[in-house]
Protein backbone atom coordinates (compact mmCIF):
# COMPACT_ATOMS: atom_id res chain seq x y z
CA UNK A 1 0.00 0.00 0.00
CA UNK A 2 1.45 3.62 -0.98
CA UNK A 3 2.55 5.93 1.95
CA UNK A 4 -1.28 7.35 2.61
CA UNK A 5 -1.21 11.00 3.30
CA UNK A 6 -3.49 12.38 5.70
CA UNK A 7 -4.76 15.92 6.10
CA UNK A 8 -2.25 17.09 3.51
CA UNK A 9 -2.30 20.22 0.83
CA UNK A 10 -2.93 19.86 -2.42
CA UNK A 11 0.58 19.70 -4.29
CA UNK A 12 2.85 19.63 -1.16
CA UNK A 13 3.43 16.10 0.19
CA UNK A 14 7.11 16.42 -0.16
CA UNK A 15 7.37 19.19 2.00
CA UNK A 16 4.65 18.31 4.21
CA UNK A 17 1.23 19.77 5.21
CA UNK A 18 2.35 22.11 8.10
CA UNK A 19 4.61 23.97 5.62
CA UNK A 20 2.80 27.00 6.56
CA UNK A 21 4.26 27.30 10.31
CA UNK A 22 7.26 29.76 10.21
CA UNK A 23 10.56 27.61 9.98
CA UNK A 24 13.83 29.50 11.11
CA UNK A 25 15.78 27.30 9.02
CA UNK A 26 16.97 26.08 5.24
CA UNK A 27 17.30 22.58 5.92
CA UNK A 28 14.62 19.65 6.30
CA UNK A 29 12.92 18.02 9.88
CA UNK A 30 11.46 15.17 9.36
CA UNK A 31 10.47 12.10 11.81
CA UNK A 32 9.21 8.84 12.45
CA UNK A 33 6.80 7.30 14.66
CA UNK A 34 5.45 4.35 15.98
CA UNK A 35 4.64 1.73 18.91
CA UNK A 36 7.62 -0.35 20.14
CA UNK A 37 9.32 -2.25 17.81
CA UNK A 38 7.22 -1.00 14.61
CA UNK A 39 10.57 -0.63 12.57
CA UNK A 40 11.43 3.37 13.36
CA UNK A 41 14.93 2.10 13.97
CA UNK A 42 15.40 -0.41 10.71
CA UNK A 43 13.80 2.68 8.58
CA UNK A 44 16.30 5.25 9.97
CA UNK A 45 19.13 3.05 9.33
CA UNK A 46 18.33 2.73 5.62
CA UNK A 47 17.85 6.52 5.50
CA UNK A 48 21.54 7.10 7.00
CA UNK A 49 22.62 4.21 4.92
CA UNK A 50 20.72 6.43 1.38
CA UNK A 51 22.24 9.94 2.88
CA UNK A 52 25.40 8.55 2.94
CA UNK A 53 25.52 6.96 -0.66
CA UNK A 54 24.01 10.02 -1.92
CA UNK A 55 26.16 12.63 -0.13
CA UNK A 56 23.31 14.44 1.86
CA UNK A 57 23.72 16.09 5.25
CA UNK A 58 21.30 13.77 7.20
CA UNK A 59 21.95 13.88 10.76
CA UNK A 60 19.63 11.41 13.44
CA UNK A 61 18.23 12.52 16.56
CA UNK A 62 16.41 10.08 19.15
CA UNK A 63 13.82 10.86 21.76
CA UNK A 64 14.46 10.67 24.31
CA UNK A 65 18.45 11.33 24.24
CA UNK A 66 19.40 13.47 21.50
CA UNK A 67 22.30 14.84 23.98
CA UNK A 68 24.12 13.62 26.62
CA UNK A 69 22.27 15.02 28.98
CA UNK A 70 18.55 13.77 27.24
CA UNK A 71 20.85 10.48 27.98
CA UNK A 72 20.51 11.30 31.73
CA UNK A 73 16.58 12.02 31.15
CA UNK A 74 16.09 8.85 28.95
CA UNK A 75 17.60 6.66 31.57
CA UNK A 76 15.25 8.08 34.46
CA UNK A 77 12.20 7.56 32.01
CA UNK A 78 13.45 4.28 30.73
CA UNK A 79 15.61 2.33 33.17
CA UNK A 80 15.25 3.62 36.61
CA UNK A 81 12.86 1.22 38.36
CA UNK A 82 13.41 3.23 41.56
CA UNK A 83 11.12 6.07 39.87
CA UNK A 84 7.47 6.00 39.25
CA UNK A 85 6.54 8.71 36.90
CA UNK A 86 3.57 9.73 36.78
CA UNK A 87 2.45 10.31 33.06
CA UNK A 88 2.19 13.82 33.90
CA UNK A 89 5.80 13.73 34.96
CA UNK A 90 6.89 11.80 32.01
CA UNK A 91 5.39 14.69 29.35
CA UNK A 92 7.65 17.17 31.33
CA UNK A 93 10.81 15.14 31.20
CA UNK A 94 9.83 14.53 27.44
CA UNK A 95 9.43 18.09 26.56
CA UNK A 96 12.72 19.08 28.46
CA UNK A 97 14.35 16.52 26.33
CA UNK A 98 13.56 17.48 23.31
CA UNK A 99 13.90 21.28 23.98
CA UNK A 100 17.52 20.65 24.54
CA UNK A 101 17.98 18.58 21.57
CA UNK A 102 16.11 20.84 19.23
CA UNK A 103 18.06 24.12 21.26
CA UNK A 104 21.75 22.36 20.74
CA UNK A 105 21.38 20.02 17.86
CA UNK A 106 18.40 20.48 15.23
CA UNK A 107 18.19 23.88 15.23
CA UNK A 108 21.47 24.27 14.39
CA UNK A 109 22.40 21.53 12.03
CA UNK A 110 19.10 22.64 9.76
CA UNK A 111 20.00 26.25 9.89
CA UNK A 112 23.48 25.22 8.05
CA UNK A 113 20.99 23.92 5.45
CA UNK A 114 20.91 20.43 7.07
CA UNK A 115 18.67 17.41 7.34
CA UNK A 116 17.60 16.45 10.77
CA UNK A 117 15.37 12.84 10.91
CA UNK A 118 14.03 11.96 14.61
CA UNK A 119 13.09 9.27 15.68
CA UNK A 120 9.90 9.62 17.97
CA UNK A 121 8.66 12.93 18.69
CA UNK A 122 6.25 15.26 20.53
CA UNK A 123 3.21 12.80 18.58
CA UNK A 124 4.62 9.88 20.82
CA UNK A 125 3.87 11.91 23.85
CA UNK A 126 -0.22 12.39 22.72
CA UNK A 127 -0.35 8.46 22.10
CA UNK A 128 1.50 6.96 25.27
CA UNK A 129 0.82 9.64 28.11
CA UNK A 130 -2.59 11.52 26.46
CA UNK A 131 -3.94 7.92 25.18
CA UNK A 132 -1.72 5.36 26.91
CA UNK A 133 -1.55 7.12 30.04
CA UNK A 134 -4.68 8.53 30.32
CA UNK A 135 -4.72 12.25 30.74
CA UNK A 136 -6.22 14.51 28.19
CA UNK A 137 -4.14 14.75 24.54
CA UNK A 138 -5.25 18.77 24.77
CA UNK A 139 -3.06 19.30 27.73
CA UNK A 140 -0.27 17.16 26.19
CA UNK A 141 -0.53 19.49 23.83
CA UNK A 142 -0.68 22.62 25.31
CA UNK A 143 2.31 21.20 27.34
CA UNK A 144 4.36 20.81 24.18
CA UNK A 145 3.30 24.31 22.54
CA UNK A 146 4.00 25.89 25.48
CA UNK A 147 7.64 24.81 25.73
CA UNK A 148 8.05 23.54 22.14
CA UNK A 149 8.74 26.18 18.89
CA UNK A 150 5.23 25.60 17.02
CA UNK A 151 8.10 24.33 13.80
CA UNK A 152 9.56 21.93 15.89
CA UNK A 153 6.59 20.40 17.43
CA UNK A 154 4.90 20.11 13.96
CA UNK A 155 8.28 19.09 11.64
CA UNK A 156 8.33 19.72 7.67
CA UNK A 157 7.11 15.58 7.42
CA UNK A 158 5.84 12.99 9.74
CA UNK A 159 6.13 9.39 9.28
CA UNK A 160 4.06 7.01 11.13
CA UNK A 161 4.64 3.35 11.08
CA UNK A 162 1.65 1.04 11.99
CA UNK A 163 1.52 -3.22 12.11
CA UNK A 164 -0.98 -5.17 13.76
CA UNK A 165 0.00 -5.73 17.64
CA UNK A 166 0.76 -8.99 17.10
CA UNK A 167 3.32 -8.15 14.29
CA UNK A 168 4.53 -5.44 16.96
CA UNK A 169 4.99 -7.40 20.06
CA UNK A 170 6.41 -10.41 17.92
CA UNK A 171 9.22 -7.53 16.46
CA UNK A 172 9.62 -5.84 19.82
CA UNK A 173 10.39 -9.25 21.82
CA UNK A 174 12.13 -10.74 18.62
CA UNK A 175 14.39 -7.80 18.68
CA UNK A 176 14.71 -7.94 22.06
CA UNK A 177 16.10 -11.34 22.38
CA UNK A 178 18.51 -10.81 19.66
CA UNK A 179 20.01 -7.46 21.72
CA UNK A 180 19.69 -9.39 25.22
CA UNK A 181 17.97 -6.07 26.75
CA UNK A 182 15.22 -6.05 28.55
CA UNK A 183 11.81 -4.66 27.89
CA UNK A 184 12.32 -0.69 28.57
CA UNK A 185 9.43 0.61 31.29
CA UNK A 186 7.33 1.53 29.03
CA UNK A 187 7.76 -0.77 26.81
CA UNK A 188 6.89 -3.21 29.53
CA UNK A 189 3.28 -1.90 30.32
CA UNK A 190 -0.09 -3.85 30.01
CA UNK A 191 -0.73 -4.89 26.71
CA UNK A 192 -4.53 -2.52 27.59
CA UNK A 193 -1.55 0.40 27.70
CA UNK A 194 -0.14 -0.49 24.19
CA UNK A 195 -3.41 -1.00 22.64
CA UNK A 196 -5.08 2.43 23.57
CA UNK A 197 -1.44 3.92 22.14
CA UNK A 198 -2.19 1.90 19.11
CA UNK A 199 -5.49 2.84 18.48
CA UNK A 200 -4.89 6.72 18.74
CA UNK A 201 -2.14 6.42 15.89
CA UNK A 202 -4.71 6.85 12.88
CA UNK A 203 -6.27 9.85 14.41
CA UNK A 204 -2.64 11.71 15.65
CA UNK A 205 -1.66 11.28 11.95
CA UNK A 206 -5.01 12.87 10.63
CA UNK A 207 -5.41 15.62 13.33
CA UNK A 208 -1.69 16.85 12.91
CA UNK A 209 -1.32 15.90 8.70
CA UNK A 210 1.50 13.08 9.22
CA UNK A 211 1.44 10.26 7.00
CA UNK A 212 0.75 6.80 7.84
CA UNK A 213 2.63 3.72 5.57
CA UNK A 214 1.66 -0.03 6.70
CA UNK A 215 4.92 -1.23 8.00
CA UNK A 216 4.18 -5.26 7.70
CA UNK A 217 6.23 -5.25 4.24
CA UNK A 218 9.68 -5.54 4.41
CA UNK A 219 11.99 -3.24 5.54
CA UNK A 220 13.11 -1.92 1.78
CA UNK A 221 9.45 -1.59 0.60
CA UNK A 222 8.75 0.27 3.71
CA UNK A 223 12.05 3.03 2.64
CA UNK A 224 11.03 3.05 -0.98
CA UNK A 225 7.40 4.38 0.60
CA UNK A 226 8.75 6.74 3.27
CA UNK A 227 11.89 8.08 0.72
CA UNK A 228 10.03 11.11 -0.59
CA UNK A 229 8.86 12.09 2.86
CA UNK A 230 12.41 11.53 4.74
CA UNK A 231 14.20 13.76 2.56
CA UNK A 232 12.15 16.14 1.01
CA UNK A 233 13.47 18.45 -1.24
CA UNK A 234 16.75 16.76 -0.65
CA UNK A 235 15.85 14.03 -2.22
CA UNK A 236 18.19 12.75 -4.87
CA UNK A 237 17.01 12.29 -8.38
N1 LIG B 1 9.61 -4.29 7.77
C1 LIG B 1 10.04 -5.21 8.64
N2 LIG B 1 9.77 -6.52 8.44
C2 LIG B 1 10.18 -7.46 9.33
N3 LIG B 1 10.89 -7.20 10.45
C3 LIG B 1 11.17 -5.92 10.70
C4 LIG B 1 10.76 -4.85 9.82
N4 LIG B 1 11.19 -3.67 10.33
C5 LIG B 1 11.82 -3.98 11.47
N5 LIG B 1 11.83 -5.32 11.69
C6 LIG B 1 12.43 -6.02 12.83
O1 LIG B 1 11.63 -5.71 13.97
C7 LIG B 1 12.44 -5.50 15.11
C8 LIG B 1 12.15 -4.11 15.67
O2 LIG B 1 12.58 -3.13 14.72
P1 LIG B 1 13.15 -1.72 15.17
O3 LIG B 1 14.19 -1.88 16.22
O4 LIG B 1 13.51 -1.00 13.92
O5 LIG B 1 11.83 -1.07 15.79
P2 LIG B 1 11.67 0.28 16.59
O6 LIG B 1 10.38 0.84 16.13
O7 LIG B 1 12.88 1.13 16.42
O8 LIG B 1 11.58 -0.23 18.07
P3 LIG B 1 11.77 0.61 19.43
O9 LIG B 1 10.53 1.43 19.59
O10 LIG B 1 11.86 -0.45 20.48
O11 LIG B 1 13.02 1.42 19.29
C9 LIG B 1 13.88 -5.69 14.65
O12 LIG B 1 14.28 -7.01 14.97
C10 LIG B 1 13.81 -5.49 13.16
O13 LIG B 1 14.82 -6.20 12.47
MG1 LIG C 1 14.16 2.03 17.79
Amino acid sequence: MAGEVLAGREGDEKRGPRSTIERPYSGYYARVNGGDGVGKTTLIKRAEAYAQAHDLPLITVREPGGTPTGNSIRDILLHDRSVHLSPEAEVALFSADRRITCDTVSLPWLQQNGIVLGDRGFEANVAYQGAGGEIDIEKVIAVSEAIMPRWYIYPDAMINLYISEEERIRRLYSSLAATGEKADKIEQRAAEYHARVAKIQHYIAERFGGIMINAECSPDEVFEQAKPYLFGPFLAA
